[in-house]
């Protein structure tokens, strides 16, 4: 090599190599372009007529990478092309070596340089080119024209030509007297190209099977037979007498299934070949099922060989596992004769957890093996945790159904009242982020309604004063007896500064303007009034406004300072489609909250009541028969929900608890929020209770919600396709078909509600863009109220009907 040649001079090899390194180092310089060319960072340029090369320049390694173009004119040395002179010219695509004395170029010359397209040899000394100095590149441009071509076998290929048929038909060769002739035009007796044929054609076969395939091929002069083969597991032998050779494959091996087995041939005048894939047929194998992994998604991997492909089933703890949008079976890869895959889970909680077995099987036989895995602990049920304080085995599973009767006196009573309340604690809670039980970081719960409480704002002092709830910290919520991180909620924090204004007016109403007409309720808080109210600010036209009236029993210091805040907070959130907060009456007990009074009581009610079910409903009262709800009427409710849930939204209120029953209906079927999570005294079926405090209103919940006590505006949104599901089925408890545990899986897993029979598939739509799984992924509250809003408009109300 060039490089060595420094070195050569001396006799020891010691030397040789110690001379070369130095070479290597110091002479570098000498290895640059040649005075006789201009070498540009990717062009050699050789056509200096008075220093003539003898060979491709050699530059450094790295410079000789960069060259794709090289040109030799005019160059009386140049003879030859040898086996390593572009070896390292790897990119190279334009060869021109043009008026040299060019005699010969090697077979192998252009073995390394497969991304030449170009190559130029015109008016050399050339008798003869092969084929296969060539045939493996993808040449656009061949032209040998000038050259003293031979009409030989050997040069008979170039008839075909390389990409230049122009050039092919002009090509002379010379003939053995002199007389030069047209190479397109020349034929030769001795001269074939071989072609082959391989029997059989295909091979399908059992692991085990013996196989012979034989090939024969023609051709003048005689072909070269070749086997090319990948390497062989099977053991093999190969018989050749004269044009046919026969390769037998015994006991074939499945590690030889997909293996290509070539025949090929050749001589002077050309080549051909021909091949097959064997198919070897296998019983399947798993020779790996790992440990879950936790990546993007949950990922159990496995991989699994067999050909046909094995059909693939998984069991859980003994039971066949159904596939899904959100638990199935993924084949990434086939490599190494080997599926490898995942069962793959989007977000698997304990339920889970287990045992699962992959069954992999084809006509052949089948295998199976089992790995262990766990997601997560089972957030209702922590062993480790100490205090169990609130564990209340006996209302875990299944809330109590209330006493019938109690049911009625609260319908006739009107749930409004009960509702502010809730509404009441909500803010206040969200405002100072108290522990309270109605408190993102609180440590009971969401949502609580505690029996023996007597006041909702007592609750709230209540709930940091609870020596279980201030010792916690702030970051973990117990639920029952499992202690759970709470993921922090954003929405929560910003909303603080949002609703409570310094600059806040509460609006004070004098108590001899207050005039109580009847009882409508008593809730574990105090009673609640039907009232009419005077000169009331607000009144321009009428001097007076029926009202609800929220009296407060006890009024400890604390109380009173909560009372205050919820007081401001109410005053700051007004819309048309929140129930409106007028104001208090503090003047002497009990402290007093007005709000305004809705008529025809709460959503879930009225839908009830206006459903086909209407009559079975009525308790034995006597209730005239309503008109069902319409399509319009329906999607003019649901649209002023959406609407309210836009402003909540852009107050940064998460409300965590929207449901039909914390939604009041006024007259000509207004509807508005009022009610921020205390219904559940009459409708305790609708929480899941944890523990002996914790109240979930689980199926109007979203996954992460109920795995993470996660509540954002997009859990809202969830909540809020589970009320448009409520208005289309009059009201019917979402899930009411399963227990409160099997919603819990259901919704975990992935399942949604089904479309309910009236309801249109615009409508159902909606409902599935709320119910994604991921957050991010569901619609807007926006969208929603628009797409409502443009569905009601196409249907118009006709509000008369009901009054
Ligand atoms: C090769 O080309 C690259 C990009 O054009 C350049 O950065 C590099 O310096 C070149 N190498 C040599 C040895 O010229
Ligand atoms: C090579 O020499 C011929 C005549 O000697 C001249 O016409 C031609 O231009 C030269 N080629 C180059 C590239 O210098
Ligand atoms: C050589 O290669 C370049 C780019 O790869 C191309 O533009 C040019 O046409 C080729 N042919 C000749 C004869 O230079
Ligand atoms: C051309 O090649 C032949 C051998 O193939 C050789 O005898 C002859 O000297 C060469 N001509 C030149 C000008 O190099
Ligand atoms: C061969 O070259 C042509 C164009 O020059 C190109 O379209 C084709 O893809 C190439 N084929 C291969 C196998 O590189
Ligand atoms: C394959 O050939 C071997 C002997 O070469 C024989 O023993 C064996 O039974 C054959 N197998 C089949 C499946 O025919
Ligand atoms: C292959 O060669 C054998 C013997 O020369 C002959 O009997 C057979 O017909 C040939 N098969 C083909 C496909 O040419
Ligand atoms: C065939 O594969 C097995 C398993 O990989 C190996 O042990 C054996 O040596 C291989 N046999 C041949 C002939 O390659
Ligand atoms: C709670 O876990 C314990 C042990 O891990 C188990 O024995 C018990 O059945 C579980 N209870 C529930 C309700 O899952």
């Amino acid at each position: 090599m060039n490089l060595l040649r420094p070195g050569s001079g001396f006799g020891m090899a010691g030397w040789r190599l110690v001379c070369a390194a130095v070479a290597l180092a110091l002479w570098r310089p000498a290895e640059s372009c040649p005075t006789a060319c201009t070498c540009t960072g990717f062009r050699i340029y050789c056509a200096d007529t008075e220093r003539s090369i003898a060979a491709f320049p050699a530059l450094s390694e790295p410079e000789m990478e960069n060259i794709t173009d090289i040109y030799i004119a005019n160059q009386s040395s140049f003879s030859s092309i040898n086996d390593k002179d572009l070896t390292f010219y790897r990119n190279l695509r334009n060869l021109t070596v043009t008026n040299t004395r060019l005699t010969y170029v090697s077979r192998k010359a252009f073995q390394n340089n497969v991304k030449l397209q170009y190559l130029n040899l015109k008016d050399n000394n050339l008798s003869s080119l092969s084929w296969k100095t060539v045939h493996h590149l993808n040449i656009s441009s061949l032209l040998l024209s000038g050259n003293p071509l031979q009409c030989s076998c050997e040069n008979m290929w170039m008839k075909q030509g390389r990409g230049d048929e122009s050039e092919a038909a002009e090509l002379m060769c010379v003939e053995e007297g002199g007389k030069r002739r047209h190479l397109s035009k020349l034929t030769l007796p001795n001269c074939v190209v071989p072609t082959v044929s391989l029997h059989p054609k295909s091979v399908t076969l059992m692991a085990g099977s013996n196989i012979t395939l034989s090939c024969n091929a023609s051709g003048m002069p005689t072909p070269d037979l070749n086997w090319i083969t990948c390497p062989l597991n099977s053991s093999h032998e190969i018989v050749t007498t004269g044009q046919t050779s026969i390769l037998r494959l015994k006991d074939l091996s499945s590690l030889d299934n997909e293996c290509k087995i070539t025949c090929s041939s050749d001589n002077t005048a050309g080549e051909s070949e021909a091949s097959l894939h064997l198919d070897i047929h296998f019983a399947p194998t798993i020779s790996k099922l790992m440990d879950a992994i936790s990546d993007h998604h949950w990922c159990i991997p496995f991989s699994v060989s067999g050909n046909p492909q094995p059909k693939l089933q998984w069991q859980l703890r003994g039971e066949p596992l159904i596939e899904g949008a959100f638990i199935r079976t993924r084949i990434h890869d086939y490599s190494e004769h080997e599926y490898h895959g995942c069962l793959q889970l989007d977000n698997p909680t304990h339920i889970n957890n287990g045992e699962y077995k992959l069954l992999a099987s084809n006509r052949y036989g089948n295998d199976c093996k089992v790995v262990n895995a766990h997601f997560m602990h089972n957030p209702w049920n922590d062993t480790t945790a100490t205090d169990s304080l609130y564990y209340d085995p006996t209302t875990d599973d299944t809330p109590l159904e209330p006493p019938e009767d109690r049911v009625a006196v609260y319908v006739v009573v009107g749930i409004a009242v009960v509702t502010f309340t809730g509404f009441v604690l909500m803010l206040v809670v969200l405002k100072f982020g108290r522990n309270s039980k109605f408190g993102i970081k609180g440590p009971s719960s969401v949502i609580s309604n505690d029996d023996d409480s007597a006041s909702p704002l007592h609750h709230v002092s209540n709930g940091s004063n609870t020596p279980s709830s201030s010792d916690m910290n702030a970051d973990a919520v117990i639920i029952g007896m499992t202690k759970i991180p709470v993921i922090e909620n954003p929405q929560y924090f910003r909303s603080n500064s949002n609703l409570h204004k310094s600059d806040t007016f509460v609006q004070h109403i004098k108590r001899h303007n207050i005039v109580l007409k009847r009882e409508l309720g008593e809730g574990a808080f105090g009673k609640v009034f039907l009232a009419e109210c005077y000169n009331l600010n607000l009144l321009h036209d009428q001097d007076k406004l029926l009202v609800a009236v929220k009296t407060l029993k006890e009024a400890s210091e604390n109380a009173r300072k909560d009372f205050h805040r919820e007081a401001e907070l109410l005053t700051n959130l007004q819309h048309e489609h929140i129930v409106t907060f007028y104001g208090v009456c503090v003047e002497s007990d009990p402290l007093i909250m007005v709000f305004e009074y809705m008529k025809h009581g709460d959503l879930n009610k009225f839908l009830r009541a206006h459903g086909p079910d209407a009559v079975l409903m009525a308790d034995g009262q006597v209730q005239q028969q309503q008109a069902e709800l319409t399509q319009s009427q329906m999607l003019h409710i649901a649209q002023q929900i959406a609407a309210g849930m836009v402003y909540l939204a852009s107050q940064h209120f998460v409300h965590r608890d929207l449901a039909t029953r914390n939604c009041l209906v006024g007259e000509n079927l207004l509807v508005k929020i009022g009610d921020f999570g205390m219904s559940r005294d009459v409708y305790s079926t609708d929480y899941y209770r944890v523990g002996g405090h914790t109240m979930l209103p689980i199926r109007w919940m979203p996954p992460e919600s109920i795995m993470y006590r996660k509540f954002t505006t997009e859990s809202d949104v969830w909540s809020l396709g589970v009320v448009l599901w409520e208005i289309f089925t009059y009201g019917k408890q979402p899930w009411y078909q399963l227990s409160n545990n099997e919603v819990i899986e259901c919704i975990t897993q992935g399942r949604v509600l089904q479309r309910p029979r009236t309801c249109l598939k615009e409508v159902y739509d909606l409902m599935l863009g709320c119910w994604q799984r991921e957050p991010h992924s569901r619609l807007n509250i926006r969208e929603i109220h628009n797409l409502l809003l443009n569905l009601a408009k196409a249907s118009p109300v006709y509000l008369d009907i009901l009054g």
